[in-house]
């Protein structure tokens, strides 16, 4: 689930499951926030929208000192749905977002439901992520 607050947002459809959560909203009570726009200006750029907050903005506030570009955007929305999916928010996109829109999707064909049922041998694998992290990511980081 992503929302954006300040405007109307996304669609009953991308809301799926937890579209009770945006109908106890209370945001949903105020007229300045009912329109696609909202408060937001057109292509305003998704990095000026304020999101609904979750691992994916707490992983990219971490990373963003020391990872690229194309990798902070697939860290920040890939669980934007609304906009991966149902290409909601466009409007609210600048020439950025939507060069990088396409490093998201290949990412998201990683994300929910490509998880393997066997247990993964985190011994064997622990290295392998070590220097991986080590390459991007100094030795302490800022939680
Ligand atoms: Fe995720």
């Amino acid at each position: 689930m992503f929302a954006g607050a300040g405007c109307s947002g996304t669609t009953p459809r991308a809301q799926g499951r937890n579209a009770h959560f945006f109908a106890e909203n209370p945001d949903r009570r105020d007229e300045r926030f009912q329109t696609p726009l909202g408060v937001y200006e057109q292509g305003c750029g998704l990095d000026q929208v304020h999101l609904s907050w979750g691992h994916d903005e707490y992983i990219y506030q971490i990373a963003k000192p020391c990872l690229p570009t194309e990798a902070l955007y697939l860290l920040r929305y890939h669980s934007c749905y609304p906009w991966l999916r149902e290409g909601q928010y466009d409007y609210l996109c600048n020439d950025e977002d939507r060069a990088m829109l396409k490093w998201v999707l290949d990412f998201n064909r990683y994300d929910l439901y490509t998880k393997s049922h066997e247990r993964p041998d985190a011994a064997r694998l622990r290295p392998f992520y070590e220097e991986l992290a080590a390459e991007f990511f100094p030795a302490k980081l800022h939680w």
